[in-house]
């Protein structure tokens, strides 16, 4: 057997099967948005996103899934056009509310899903999936972008698939399970002759800066799904053992960026 031989697609389908991932609605997502929105644009993730970016003869981006507008908001004052594109009417509106507070009047929001038909997206120059890229087709998801864009893709996924420290979820006896990261995405980009590029942005686990128990198992359940009193128990001696370790949320996160250029279409 050779590289040649696997099937990505369907390797990443039974993945993301095995990993047995609570599935987000629309829903979930609006009521995270205010919050969400409420952060200030920018910081160490977004600004280093942004700085690997080449933007040298770009007008437009398509941000997909692109939430309160993290990336999309930072691009927007070197393009012509920039159009947010996710599912959750309540991250388009905390894009347009931010896009409003800049001054920015070049963002159109754009409600619609990965798995939606997708013919009435703009093709822009540069696609963007920052963070968003857990879709239940990963080939059919690259088709969308590689389709969606003329110059530049650019997606970052979790390196190792966990979304938390995997000694964390040991220790509520559970079974870490991780979710497909951008091996697949690399895989499936060779198999169409694309070479990708690859560099990583690490950052602090989602669980770090809590402010208190509540919030860290409240961070907890938004992976892990709800916790039974014994796993919450065990997460409770977790956090309170080690304040250092609590306050840093256990290992950090790392996020690799994959870039490349779209096949152009024939
Ligand atoms: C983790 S947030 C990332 C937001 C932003 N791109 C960033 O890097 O901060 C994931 C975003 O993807 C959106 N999303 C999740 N699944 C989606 C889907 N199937 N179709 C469109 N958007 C989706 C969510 O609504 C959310 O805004």
């Amino acid at each position: 057997m050779t590289l040649d031989d696997i099937d990505f697609a369907q390797l990443y389908r039974q993945h993301l099967s095995q990993s047995q991932r609570q599935p987000k609605a629309p829903a979930d997502w609006d009521r995270r948005a205010p919050r969400m929105g409420r952060k200030s644009l920018g910081g160490p993730y977004a600004d280093t996103f942004v700085e690997r970016m080449q933007l040298a003869g770009s007008r437009s981006v398509l941000d997909v899934g692109c939430g309160p507008g993290t990336i999309a908001l930072l691009l927007a004052p070197h393009m012509h056009r920039v159009v947010g594109l996710d599912y959750s009417p309540g991250m388009l509106e905390q894009l347009m509310v931010n896009a409003r507070r800049l001054g920015l009047s070049n963002v159109t929001p754009l409600e619609c899903a990965w798995e939606d038909d997708w013919s009435e997206v703009p093709v822009c120059d540069i696609a963007v999936a920052s963070r968003s890229g857990m879709v239940p087709d990963l080939a059919e998801a690259l088709i969308k972008l590689n389709a969606h864009a003329r110059h530049k893709v650019y997606m970052t996924q979790l390196v190792g698939g966990h979304f938390m420290d995997p000694e964390l979820i040991v220790a509520l006896g559970r079974q870490p399970r991780s979710f497909p990261d951008h091996l697949y995405t690399l895989g499936l980009l060779h198999t169409q002759g694309i070479h990708a590029e690859l560099s990583y942005i690490e950052m602090p686990s989602r669980l770090a800066g809590a402010s208190d128990f509540d919030e860290f198992a409240q961070r907890v359940s938004w992976s892990l799904g709800e916790l039974d009193d014994e796993e919450r128990a065990r997460l409770h001696h977790w956090y309170s053992t080690d304040s250092e370790r609590a306050a840093r949320g256990g290992a950090p996160m790392r996020w690799a960026l994959v870039s490349w250029t779209p096949p152009s279409p024939s």
